[in-house]
This record gives C-alpha cells, structure tokens and sequence, in this order.
C-alpha cells in the first residue's frame, strides 16, 4: 500500500474553536451590518477570513521570542532577521516596517508623486490604497487569461509582457517603477513565473525603469516555480527564492503571510540611495531604524519563520492542505479559480450564484450564505473590494468577484476543510433559490471592503 502523505509537523498546542446556531449567526450577521470583517472571532467556528498573521507559529519560533532583544537601537534581533532576509533574497539593506502596508507607505512615500502611473499585476488593495490615496495610478497588466477562471494553466499571476510594453512606452515619463505582487493574491494566490519576471525584468530594464516585488507569498510562489517551470524541479526552494529576487530593485514584505509571525513586515533593496531615502521616512512612520514597528522578540521569529517556511516540506504540507479543498470542490461541481491557488481557493461567485446581479455583489452574497450554513468566515475578493474608479466613482465591475477560503498556516486540520466543503456544498445545492444580493448602506472612500455596512435586498 502506498504511504499517504501527512504534514510535516505534528501539533504541541491546541486552542478550542466555537460552534453557533444558524439563529445566532442572522442575529450577529445583522449586528455586523453584513460584512463579516465586522464579527467578533468567537462568533466564528473556522476562519477563513486571511492567512494573514493568524498562522501558528513553530516550538523554533516561540523559543527564539524569548531571545528578543528589546535593545531600542541596535538590538541583535534586528541583525539575526536581517542576516537571514539578506541570505534568501540577496538584499543587503533591511529596514523593518509593522507590517506590509507601512512598507508601502514608507517605500511609496520616496518614490510616487501625484499624477504617477505604476504598472503591475493586479495590485493589492493596499497597495493600490498607497498609490491611489497620493493620486496616482495602479495600472493593472494582468495577464487576460487570469479572468477565466476555469482554465487551467500553471501561472495565472503572470504580467502581460505585451500590456506592460505598451503602458511603459506611453507612458515612461511618469511611471517610477513597477511592480511584481508574488504570488498574485488577487487573481486567486496565482504564481508569477521566473521566466516572467526575468520578462519584467529586462523589459523595465530598457525602459530605465526600476521593479519593487510586493512579497507577501514569495516562499510559495517559489513552490509553484520549482512543481511548474521547466528547469527547477531540482533546484531549492532557497536557490529559486534568490534568483526571484535578482529580478527586483526591491522589495515590500507582508511577514504576516510567508514569515509565518502575527505580525510584522520590511523593506529590503540594494539601492542605498533608496534606503536611505526610505530610512527617514521609516523613523518618523514606524520607529527607529532596527525596529520599525516590531518588537525584538518578534524579529527573531520572523528570523526563523522565514528559515522554516523557505523549505520545500514546510511549504508542501501548506500547499497540499489548499490543494485538499479543491479536490472537494471537484468533487462537488463548484466553480473556483483553477488551479487552487497557494493560500487560498477563490470560489466564482457569479459562476455559483447565478441569479445575483453584478449590482448586488454576489461573492458577498456567497460570503454571507456561507457563513450562515457553517460559521465559516471567508472573504469577499470581487467588486466590493474593487473599489470606485477615481475618477468616475463608478463601481469598477471588469475584474473577477470571488469569495476567497485562505487557509491559514499550520492552523486547521483536514477534517475542518471538510467541514468547510460540506458547508460549500450545501450553499451550492440551493444556489437557485438565492436571488438576491445586497446593497450599500455606507461605504468608506477607500479600502471600502473593510468597513461597508450592506443591507440584504429583498
Ligand atoms: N501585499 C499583498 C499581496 C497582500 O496580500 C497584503 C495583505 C499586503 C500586501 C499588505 O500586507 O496586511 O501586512 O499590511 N493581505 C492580507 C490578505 C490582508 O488578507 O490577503 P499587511
């Protein structure tokens, strides 16, 4: 008999998760204005909702928190963390941020000005807050295949060389860098290829033109290259991770995702006239320059997660579990972004819930059915989180509206992705007698996502 495969780790410390009647889940959904980022976690029984900092941290990470050195300058903590960032990605100037949005508020702050354009693949909303709050522009060149989200090829995060070319010559006076997002978060966790960012790379190069790689799941993405690209399957994951990042000035880290901590991010680059530009605005943002924002305690597990999660049976064991859930839904019939992605299944929601209209925000439908049936928290990626369009304020209805399941790292066991796919199920067996979605009560200007109170319709 062959032996099946198990994770790479065994469990040391458990936490009790919560069950809920359907009756107190309409109760706290409409206390919550229907948007589920407005739940309290212990109205939740498994959360989906983002792998971002809600991973488990290793036996490793927890005895090196007890290292920390809280030194306000110079601390070892800092050093140990921006050795081994140096290791793995080759960048020699490291300078620590919360988490991954203030590395883009402090990189941003030196490098756009109004009126700017900045090409990429699907910019996450962060990201594209950053750019868009100091009036510039986020250029999406996604590849168009990314939009069909039942075709099946291996890098669906990939830029469109051919769209970054044309933006790039039209517009070169005022593009000051590009930007790579590895994996590709919007468009379902997809991969970026290396021949693509070697791609990227060169074409940016002719322009005069720098690359800032935003990071967030660089580890898995190098997953995905070593299974999918011709010429790494016997490379390391470490070997791949050095070779992504030659074809990149910099870059902005989320370490809340492949550093596996609760919190933290940086800033890594071999520019010094970047940094140094950077390192003033990282003093006054986020604190003095080997801390900025985290704790020493914290930089030492961000030291070994990023040890521990830049190895192939870490990243396998993580990989597989998303895998897992989308052979459920195989099973099952129900549309998701193909294939699954690194960190999450990504369900197409007007695919499912056909009787919804665009208007009335059907993968926030999904989200909400979702939740009702189980108590499972997932998040809505689609038109909601688009955003308005700058200038028209228009909904911007042309991207994919998905209901994202992220699986956090190390945290559920297979029986809970059942449960997740049972629940998927059976919201999917009455998806004709859902009609109708839900409108917008208030919205914020900006990441609307997040605090937008709805109202179902109907
Ligand atoms: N870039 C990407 C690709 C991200 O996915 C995120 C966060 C960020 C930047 C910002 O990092 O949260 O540390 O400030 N993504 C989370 C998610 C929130 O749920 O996908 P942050």
């Amino acid at each position: 008999m062959e032996i099946p495969f198990a994770e790479s780790y065994k469990i040391k410390m458990v936490e009790p998760v919560r069950k809920s009647t359907r009756e107190q889940r309409e109760q706290w959904l409409k206390e919550a204005h229907y948007n589920v980022f407005q739940l309290k976690a212990e109205q939740v029984y498994i959360d989906l909702l983002t792998d971002s900092g809600t991973g488990a941290m290793s036996d490793r990470q927890w005895a090196a928190m007890m290292l920390g050195d809280e030194s306000y300058a110079g601390a070892t903590s800092f050093y140990k963390m921006k050795d081994t960032i140096t290791q793995i990605t080759g960048f020699e100037y490291v300078l620590p941020t919360h988490q991954g949005r203030a590395a883009e508020n402090v990189l941003f702050s030196v490098l756009l000005k109004e009126g700017d354009r900045v090409p990429g693949n699907s910019h996450f909303d962060t990201t594209k807050g950053h750019i868009e709050s100091r009036r510039a522009f986020a250029i999406d060149c996604t590849v168009d295949i990314a939009k069909d989200t039942q075709l099946e090829a291996p890098f669906k995060g990939n830029v469109d060389i051919a769209k970054l070319e044309k933006e790039l010559a039209e517009n070169h006076a005022i593009i000051p860098f590009v930007i790579v997002t590895v994996t590709n978060n919007t468009a379902g966790g997809q991969p970026v290829s290396m021949r693509n960012l070697r791609e990227v790379a060169a074409l940016s190069k002719k322009f005069n033109k720098k690359v800032v790689f935003d990071s967030a799941r660089f580890a898995e993405n190098a997953y995905f290259i070593k299974m999918r690209e011709e010429g790494y399957k016997d490379k390391s994951i470490k070997e791949i991770c050095r070779e992504m990042f030659q074809y990149a000035d910099a870059m902005t880290m989320s370490a809340k995702k492949d550093a596996i901590v609760n919190m933290g991010g940086f800033i890594a680059t071999n520019r010094q006239d970047w940094y140094d530009a950077a390192k003033v605005k990282g003093i006054v943002y986020e604190g003095y320059l080997t801390y900025g924002g985290m704790n020493g305690r914290d930089m030492n597990a961000l030291a070994v997660g990023l040890e521990e999660n830049t190895e192939f049976e870490t990243l396998e064991t993580r990989i597989k579990q998303v895998e897992y859930l989308a052979q459920k839904l195989d099973e099952y019939g129900i549309p998701y972004q193909r294939p699954a992605g690194g960190h999450a299944i990504f369900v197409d929601a007007p695919k499912t819930l056909t009787h919804v209209p665009k208007e009335e925000f059907p993968a926030q439908m999904l989200t909400i059915e979702l939740y009702l049936e189980a108590g499972i928290r997932g998040c809505e990626i689609g038109y909601l989180l688009a955003d308005r369009d700058p200038i028209t304020r228009e909904n911007r209805f042309d991207g994919l509206d998905l209901l994202r399941l992220a699986i956090p790292r190390r945290v559920y066991t297979n029986n809970h992705i059942d449960v997740v796919a049972a629940a998927l199920k059976n919201v999917f067996d009455r998806r004709e007698s859902v009609t109708h979605g839900v409108k917008i009560v208030w919205e914020a200007e900006l990441m609307r996502h997040f605090t937008v109170e709805l109202e179902p319709i109907g």
